[in-house]
């Protein structure tokens, strides 16, 4: 599904990941833990291929094909979908219309509806996109539009914070639907890498493969779990020493 070669990346002139090796099998879900600043959202934004994340070295491969240097917008109809840690707004664009723009499947107001009310914003719909709503609303608006867009490689950048103890479950659920139907009839599973701190996120989804990234490199894997207990109990200072 995706394979990144000795990726390196700049912000603004400054390096930032600095040589990432990473594959992603079809079905598979990658968990990526990390200090602040370790360069996690920047490697969703390379992947997703923002134009302000510089690719200076190095590959990404999505289902085969080198996709390096296409824009943001063809990566998005090849399959490749994120969620925001920090999603914009959009003024003048209404949440319904994003939904009917990114439908998979084509044009169709129930199944609008229906996501807009699994995740609790049918009363949102009418307004404008991500505009005033509070961190939970926002993570359910992204979650909303990758119902969507029912993306093969789903990106998520810290889905759970912000999100209060109620709406977690309903985050979860969504999520494991989103990483395991992406075609009910094929029964194929979409592939997924998700960015946590928490860890509330592993109580939800099957996760395969765990990394921990700092200072823009991957610098341990592990089984989630595994990694996720050492961290909470020794912190990445650990992390440093083990290496
Ligand atoms: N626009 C920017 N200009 C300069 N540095 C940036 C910019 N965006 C991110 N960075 C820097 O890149 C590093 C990695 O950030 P980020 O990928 O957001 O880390 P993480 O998601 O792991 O917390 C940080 O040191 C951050 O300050
Ligand atoms: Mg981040």
């Amino acid at each position: 599904m995706l394979v990144i070669e000795d990726l390196h990346v700049e912000v603004g002139k400054v390096p930032i990941l600095k040589g990432i090796n990473l594959e992603i099998n079809d079905g598979e879900t990658h968990i990526l833990l990390g200090p602040n600043g370790g360069g996690k959202t920047t490697l969703l934004m390379s992947i997703m291929g923002l134009p302000r994340y510089k690719i200076t070295r190095g590959k990404i491969y999505f289902k085969g094909m080198d996709i390096t240097n296409l824009p943001p917008n063809e990566r998005a109809k090849m399959g490749i979908g994120i969620m925001f840690q920090k999603p914009p707004s959009i003024r003048g664009v209404k949440l319904y219309q994003i939904g009917e723009i990114t439908l998979r499947d084509g044009n169709d107001g129930d199944k609008i509806r229906n996501y807009a009310e699994m995740l609790n914003l049918i009363n949102h719909l009418d307004r404008d996109l991500n505009y005033g709503f509070s961190g939970g609303e926002l993570k359910r608006s992204e979650l909303f539009q990758l119902l969507c867009q029912r993306p093969e490689l789903v990106l998520l950048d810290e889905p759970e914070s912000g999100v209060d103890l109620d709406n977690i479950a309903l985050i979860g659920n969504v999520i494991n639907e989103l990483l395991n139907k992406v075609d009910r009839i094929k029964s194929r599973r979409s592939s997924g890498i998700i960015v946590t701190h928490t860890g509330y996120i592993l109580e939800y989804v099957n996760a395969d493969k765990g990394h921990v990234i700092m200072d823009g490199k991957i610098i341990c894997h592990g089984s989630p779990r595994d990694l996720f207990e050492e961290i909470r109990k020794y912190g990445y200072g650990r992390c440093v020493e083990c290496l």
